[in-house]
């Protein structure tokens, strides 16, 4: 086979020839010339001796970090051995949660090294004082060169290593400039190595473009064991965890912190804290449940209805995907008989949240109708429902667990699909069945019996 002389910068997939476009991802000039040295690596002679899987022992037990929402989400502490990446957005704490979690390490007597391309050990010093994950006992490099890092990862045999950020490490005997695909396939390789050979658990900062992908390639979420990200908005305090690819755990855990000004806390009552204080219902709020992989969380989903003199009046959404704000607004202008065709519509959920499920189409809905009316749902009531285009509320996905969160927090009522299906009903919740959004705006936001009241 002739080998690849031209690299996507993107997919890593090779050609022999330049070409314009990747062939295999599509992307247009990303492909860039590999330099001889990178492909070393290939053809390798020694023959190779199968294993039984009898022959093999039992695993190494994981190391628990200490912080449960981490260890939660790595699929129940790290697997030693393996290469963790750590993505997200610049600033949104990546460093100050694996800061964190050397500090727990190393109060476990775990051995971690901290190696930051980034920052200086004096600033890194500064902030474990300021967050109070100041540790004695934690190992600090301030070094870009892969080498080094590799020979004192030796030297120390730490169980953890920390490398802040993968995309500042370079290979001094590659010529291209770090960060490139090449530099970067060759140190994600030598640490999976270091990983393999020393057994420690190497975790990897990795910086995220806003386009959301990791800066240069994919490619080294191929390589690694476990890929999380670190998401959140730059000016709201939340920060989910998620895994998005787990060799050894589930990928639908997340964790949630908080930022606060002495670092990451977690949060042990997401829903509790999303829903804030509700003292008096007010109109334009309506409370649904969405899921964060596998865990139920209560929202309040906010609406604001007002007159517009705009020729296409305004859809403004924070959190929730614009399209489904667009399709529930019309077909609550449509199939709903709420007019909106001259009015601004803002809507937001609690917590600084993203949702994009469509579960939260009858409460979006319940809130704008309720907003543009002026008339508050009714106290301690959920709304879940799928709305299709013809108006129809569907069921949602595990309706039962959504139920239980609500009603952990005290909602008395739920506003569902009447093709709904539960298996265990919950006591202590009355269930209100709705065909289609005409009913629940007419029933809970214009509150007419659907038999008098003819609109
Ligand atoms: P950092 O962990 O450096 O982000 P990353 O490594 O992902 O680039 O965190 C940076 C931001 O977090 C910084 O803008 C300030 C904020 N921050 C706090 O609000 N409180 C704190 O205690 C710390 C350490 C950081
Ligand atoms: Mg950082």
């Amino acid at each position: 086979m002739e080998r690849a002389l031209y690299v996507c910068t993107e997919c890593g997939g090779g050609s022999a020839q330049w070409l314009g476009r990747c062939p295999s991802c599509g992307n247009f000039g990303t492909m860039r010339e590999e330099r001889k040295e990178s492909s070393r690596a290939e053809g390798c002679e020694t023959s190779a001796e199968p294993l039984r899987m009898m022959d093999l022992g039992t695993d190494a037990p994981r190391l628990l970090v200490g912080i449960p929402e981490l260890d939660r989400v790595l699929g129940g502490g790290a697997v030693p051995g393996s290469l963790i990446l750590l993505g997200g957005e610049p600033g949104i704490g990546k460093s100050t949660l694996l800061l964190q979690a050397a500090f727990s390490l190393a109060s476990s007597k775990s051995r971690v090294l901290l190696v930051s391309g980034e920052e200086s050990a004096a600033q890194i010093a500064a902030r474990a004082r300021r967050t109070g994950t100041f540790h004695p006992d934690i190992y600090l490099l301030c070094e870009t060169d892969l080498e080094a890092v590799i020979n004192a990862a030796r030297k120390a045999n730490p169980q953890v290593v920390v490398v802040d950020s993968v995309q500042t490490m370079r290979c001094t005997e590659l010529e291209s400039s770090p960060g490139g695909i090449t530099q970067l396939r060759e140190c994600v390789l030598r640490l999976q190595a270091l990983a393999r050979e020393t057994g420690a658990a190497v975790f990897l900062v990795g910086h995220v473009t806003k386009e959301g992908v990791l800066a240069g390639p994919r490619l080294v979420e191929h390589m690694v064991d476990c890929v999380l990200y670190f998401e959140g908005e730059r000016f709201d305090s939340l920060r989910v965890l998620r895994a998005v690819k787990n060799r050894f755990g589930s990928v639908s855990e997340v964790g949630i912190f908080e930022m606060t000004d002495v670092g990451l806390r977690e949060v042990e009552d997401p829903s509790l804290h999303f829903l804030g204080r509700r003292d008096e219902q007010v109109s334009g709020t309506a409370v649904s449940v969405l899921m964060e992989g596998r865990r139920p969380l209560v929202v309040e989903i906010q609406a604001l209805v007002v007159p517009s003199n705009l020729p296409m009046p305004k859809r403004v959404s924070a959190g929730i995907d614009h399209r489904r704000l667009a399709v529930d607004v019309a077909v609550l202008e449509r199939k709903g008989q709420i007019r909106l065709s001259d009015r601004d519509v803002y809507v937001g959920i609690s917590g600084g949240l993203k949702a994009s499920e469509p579960a939260l189409d009858l409460g979006l809905c319940a809130a704008v109708a309720s907003s543009r009316q002026d008339r508050p749902l009714p106290r301690g009531s959920v709304f879940l429902g799928e709305v299709s285009l013809t108006g129809e509320v569907r069921p949602v996905s595990r309706l039962e667990d959504r139920l239980q969160e609500a009603s952990r927090l005290g909602f008395k009522t739920a506003v569902i699909s009447d093709g709904a299906r539960l298996r265990n009903r919950l006591p202590e919740m009355e269930l209100i069945k709705v065909r289609d959004v005409r009913e629940a705006v007419t029933r809970f936001v214009l509150k007419r019996d659907l038999e008098n009241g003819s609109s």
